[in-house]
């Protein structure tokens, strides 16, 4: 008797696994949920689950349950493209979801691509990503329009005169984005005094810090991912460097404070959202989002939100559940009023939004300014 029922209770998953996949639709997700990089992947998937999930508790896409399958890349390039090949290859899935790293991004794009799965990247900013084919799509603005934001801030709002740079070479993120301020700068009549690199997983940032100290910069852009910022963030304090701190995009993340502490307060950067919007589709998201995870989304976890909409209103409308039907339909998308803003994929499948300037305060972000393409 006993046997029987343990034989009943196994076969069960499998027998609805192997009938499953004419009944659900597949989407696939790949991230960092673990490694140097894992805020990212973790917050991204939070705010694709919640899309994910508030659809199906509505009975789902032409009477289809949408079913998740989101793999762990471990922040590595090269893990990134296995998962996307398995998702693709062995999971069936009908479109991919990832990811937030230009370089990952970047390094997996290929494999879609090739294989006609549309992929859209939720935060990927560097401009290379989507002219890897026309099934490459990204939702949020790209890094020639950020690495202006910040050189305008620098400009305009603290009267940067000289700047000194700070890059991950290996990151191509933050090389691109380093570029445009850079050259953006200039044309504001700003001037580069210092421009030097590190490698993410570098600890001792001292020997650049120094050399930077002796050039005297109005303030420091560092277009690099959270973990280096903050430690970057101390030692720069630690020599004496009171200047202003700037980044980008990557540095949002819980963990940047914790790991940069009083030295990243006061610090500036941009970002893709603010949670302090009155926007009600921005409130509404937050409202949802902190009533299943009982926390306050930052913006990886509203761009993984829009992405997974966008994917999810293209699939709605396309005839059939089919990759090729389905890209058609995301490329069509127009004015979606997203957590981050209004969405609208233009011809190069990028988006075209605004921008908002956010300054550390403790562990949040405080609004600053918006700025509009
Ligand atoms: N824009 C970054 C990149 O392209 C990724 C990122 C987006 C990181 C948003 C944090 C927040 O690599």
């Amino acid at each position: 008797m006993k046997k029987l029922f343990f034989a009943i209770l196994f076969s069960l998953p499998l027998l609805s696994g192997c009938t499953k996949s004419g009944d659900e639709i597949r989407v696939g997700e790949f991230g960092s949920l673990t490694g140097n990089d894992a805020t990212f992947g973790l917050s991204t998937n939070k705010g694709i689950r919640l899309a994910i999930d508030e659809v199906n508790e509505k009975g789902g896409i032409k009477g289809k349950k949408i079913k998740l399958i989101t793999l762990d890349d471990q922040g590595r390039d090269t893990e990134a493209v296995q998962v996307v090949t398995r998702l693709i290859t062995q999971e069936n899935v009908v479109a991919v979801l990832g990811e937030v790293a230009s370089s990952r991004s970047k390094a997996a794009a290929p494999i879609a691509q090739e294989y006609k799965i549309p992929m859209i990247s939720p935060s990927s900013t560097n401009p290379e990503v989507t002219k890897i084919g026309d099934y490459i799509f990204r939702v949020c603005f790209i890094d020639p329009f950020q690495g202006f934001v910040m050189a305008k801030f620098a400009s305009e709002n603290l009267k940067v005169k000289k700047a000194a740079i700070l890059r991950d070479v290996k990151n191509d993120y933050s090389v691109g984005l380093a570029d445009v301020f850079a050259a953006d700068l200039k044309k504001m009549g700003g001037e580069i005094i210092a421009d030097l690199s590190y490698q993410a997983g570098d600890v001792d940032f001292k020997a650049q810090l120094t050399q930077i100290r002796s050039k005297a910069p109005d303030a420091i852009f560092i277009p690099g991912y959270y973990t280096e910022v903050g430690l970057i963030a101390q030692q720069a304090r630690d020599l004496g460097i009171k200047v202003p701190l700037l980044g980008g995009d990557g540095w949002d993340s819980t963990k940047l404070s914790e790991i940069g502490k009083e030295a990243i307060d006061g610090a500036y950067f941009s970002n893709h959202y603010t949670s302090e919007s009155t926007d009600p589709v921005v409130r509404d998201f937050i409202t949802r989002f902190q009533a299943k995870y009982g926390d306050t989304p930052d913006g990886l976890a509203a761009m993984g939100y829009d992405a997974a909409r966008i994917l999810i209103l293209a699939m709605e409308r396309a005839q059939e559940i089919k990759p090729n039907l389905i890209r058609d339909e995301i490329a069509k998308t127009k004015d979606f009023a997203g957590a981050t803003g209004k969405i609208s994929i233009n011809e190069n499948r990028d988006a075209v939004k605004s921008a908002v300037v956010v300054q550390v305060q403790g562990k949040s972000n405080k609004f600053v300014t918006t700025i509009h393409p």
